[in-house]
């Protein structure tokens, strides 16, 4: 029987319906929960990245700003700009699309971020409390995919996780996020990467296998378990003459191929994708509530 497909989309919409609730309860307050987003140069998948937050932040009542800055900006700009949106009691998130020009320090940047502020969940303050199992914004792909396997039906309890990838934006996060000692995660995690030998050996042993390597279609049918559920985190541009726009989007995983032998897999697009714009309006609603007293 072919795969359940685990549909971003959808899942997204129930949550968007629950944000679009705790937004309103926060107006009643006399609270406009605020994103701030810093934009710098005419990547077009970053364009498209920021598009799409501004519209799921005007769908919930979530009063967002993009701030476009040339491509040639400084550093120094950069920060200012940061520095800006960090004192602007209107903005309850600040966040730098990434990725930034390559003379300008990410880290340095993102460091710059208020921690109480930092909506990514990529501030060193908010990677430690992570790590520790402390409450604080949980980066937006790993907390969607979690969202996506509970809402999905695929709790990850007592489960054996396999993430390809160690990013600092998704693998390790997630791996962090998945073995904490609470509902929705208590698993058993294995990392695998570009220096593990034989990815396959560790991939077949998978209950839950979650591909974000950002190389289009690398996990194949072969190295999947029959029953397995897969999340494809991978959004790669390939070239598609056939497209209008020239090219289509991959993910990391044979879709058609593992469709036929996993339990569960989502597509991409409509998989992970809307789920990390959905759960960064989630980490703005959540800082909105604490700084207005309201127990998210
Ligand atoms: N670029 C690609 N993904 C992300 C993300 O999750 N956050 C930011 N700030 N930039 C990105």
């Amino acid at each position: 029987m072919p795969a359940k497909i685990i549909s971003g989309r959808e899942v997204s919409c129930q949550i968007r319906e629950e944000l679009k609730i705790r937004a309103a309860r926060l107006k009643e307050k006399g609270v406009v929960p605020g994103l701030g987003v810093v934009l710098v140069g005419e990547d077009a998948a970053s364009i498209s990245y920021v598009t799409a937050k501004a519209k799921a932040a005007e769908e919930i009542g979530i009063f967002e700003t993009t701030i476009n800055m040339p491509p040639a900006s400084s550093e120094e700009e950069i920060l200012r700009t940061v520095d800006g949106l960090n004192r602007d009691g209107r903005y309850n998130g600040v966040l730098v699309q990434l990725p930034l020009p390559k003379y300008v320090s990410a880290d340095k940047v993102i460091n710059f971020i208020s921690p109480e502020k930092d909506v990514d969940g990529f501030h060193p303050i908010n990677v430690g409390k992570l790590l520790r199992g402390e409450p604080c914004p949980l980066p937006c792909t790993p907390y969607g995919v979690v969202q996506l396997l509970v809402r999905g039906g695929y709790s990850p309890e007592g489960k054996h996780v396999v993430v390809c990838g160690r990013s600092n934006i998704v693998g390790k996060p997630l791996a962090a996020l998945l073995i904490q000692k609470k509902k929705g995660a208590n698993a058993t995690v294995t990392i695998c990467h570009t220096g593990t030998p034989d990815i396959t050996r560790f991939t077949l042993q998978a209950d839950i296998l979650v591909a974000a390597m950002g190389v289009p279609r690398i996990i194949k049918a072969e190295m999947v378990r029959a029953g397995c559920v897969v999340i494809d985190v991978g959004v790669n541009r390939v070239p598609d003459a056939a497209s209008p726009k020239g090219f289509r989007l991959v993910g990391d995983c044979d879709f058609e191929a593992i469709k036929e032998k996993a339990e569960a897999i989502t597509p991409v697009p409509g998989g992970v994708g809307p789920m990390t714009v959905t759960m960064l309006m989630m980490n703005t609603i959540e800082a909105a509530e604490r700084k207005a007293g309201l127990t998210p």
